[in-house]
């Protein structure tokens, strides 16, 4: 087990020519809480395809029905602020802050500002599925920083979180992730999706719903408002979208996932919180070597962020963008 530290400090990882920053939490003041399923204000739609997938397991047939995320309403003003507000919180991926078997959420202090959401969050997901709530990991992922016009805070293409490719045998159950960011909302696609034709050991599904969006021209984009917060399932194609105009904005996103999975890869934060000792893996999409399904589609479509056209090394602080409306 990581030795607790007293103080936030941070770790620098390097692998295959990245860096990663990850932060060490101190075990100091914890915000510990167990959630309340009478807390929660918001109705449980039943006709939601999301709350559908609730405690099932993968299936790549349900990206053809279209689904919006729920919205569990705009924060109220009190958590705006706070959540937004500039307090040196450190980029946090991924840091666990609920383990299966317990009901109980574990956040280090230096992540407070993101708490209140945790808990409407969590509320949420012990009314609509208690049983899943209690099997789960939860994740929390914190990103807040300036960002340029045109830029984006962080991934670039069409994408789902969660998604269980080939090395899943069997699947698992559905990822469900709450999110919510203070200006420049998350783009999501509420239309089918159809991969009959992909081989997951094969393909670069993220390339091919770029491509799929491509198709419809952006027609069926939706975009949350700022400050709500919203459930999205693993099968929820969504996107970062760039900042507009020509003034930067300083931009707080933060994502509550519930998982079955261990999420081990190198980069993720340790919360010392609990008493756990994974072996970090450095883990890329990249490494599987997946191709585009239609190789003559724009090449912005079926390349990564951080790569030209032609697929080779962008210089550094450039990114490819995917040629959507
Ligand atoms: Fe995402």
């Amino acid at each position: 087990m990581t030795e607790p530290a007293t103080k936030d400090s941070f770790r620098v990882v390097h692998y295959r020519g990245k860096q990663f920053t990850i932060p060490v939490f101190s075990t100091e003041e914890p915000i510990v809480f167990t959630p309340d399923a009478a807390l929660n204000t918001v109705a449980i739609d039943k006709g939601s395809p999301v709350i559908q997938m609730l405690n099932t397991d993968w299936d790549l047939r349900n990206f053809k029905t279209p689904r919006r995320p729920v919205s569990l309403g705009i924060l109220p003003l009190d958590e705006q602020v706070l959540m937004a507000a500039s307090l040196g919180a450190p980029r946090t991926l991924d840091l666990p802050i609920k383990f299966p078997g317990s009901n109980i959420m574990r956040i280090p202090r230096a992540l407070a500002q993101a708490a209140p959401s945790c808990r409407r969050a969590a509320n949420f997901a012990l009314a609509a599925n208690p049983q899943g709530y209690f099997n789960a990991y939860c994740y929390l992922t914190f990103d807040q920083g300036i960002v340029q016009p045109g830029m984006l805070q962080r991934e670039a293409p069409c994408h789902v979180d969660g998604f269980q490719g080939a090395r899943w045998k069997p699947k698992k159950r559905n990822n469900f992730s709450f999110t919510v960011s203070n200006v420049v909302p998350t783009a999501y696609y509420i239309q089918p999706f159809d991969f009959d034709e992909l081989d997951e050991a094969v393909h670069n599904f993220f390339w091919e719903m770029n491509r799929q969006v491509a198709l419809t021209n952006s027609e069926f984009a939706w975009q949350p408002e700022e400050y709500e917060l919203t459930l999205m399932d693993c099968y929820s194609v969504h996107r970062g979208m760039p900042v507009p105009g020509n003034i930067p904005l300083f931009r707080t996103f933060e994502r509550i996932s519930f998982e079955e999975r261990i999420f081990d890869r190198l980069g993720n934060a340790h919360n010392p919180l609990f008493d756990y000792d994974w072996e970090m893996v450095p883990r890329d999409i990249e490494e599987l070597n997946l191709v585009a399904f239609d190789p003559t589609c724009d090449p912005s479509l079926r390349v990564f962020p951080h790569q030209d056209a032609d697929g080779k090394p962008l210089p550094k602080g450039q990114k490819t963008q995917p040629k959507l409306k």
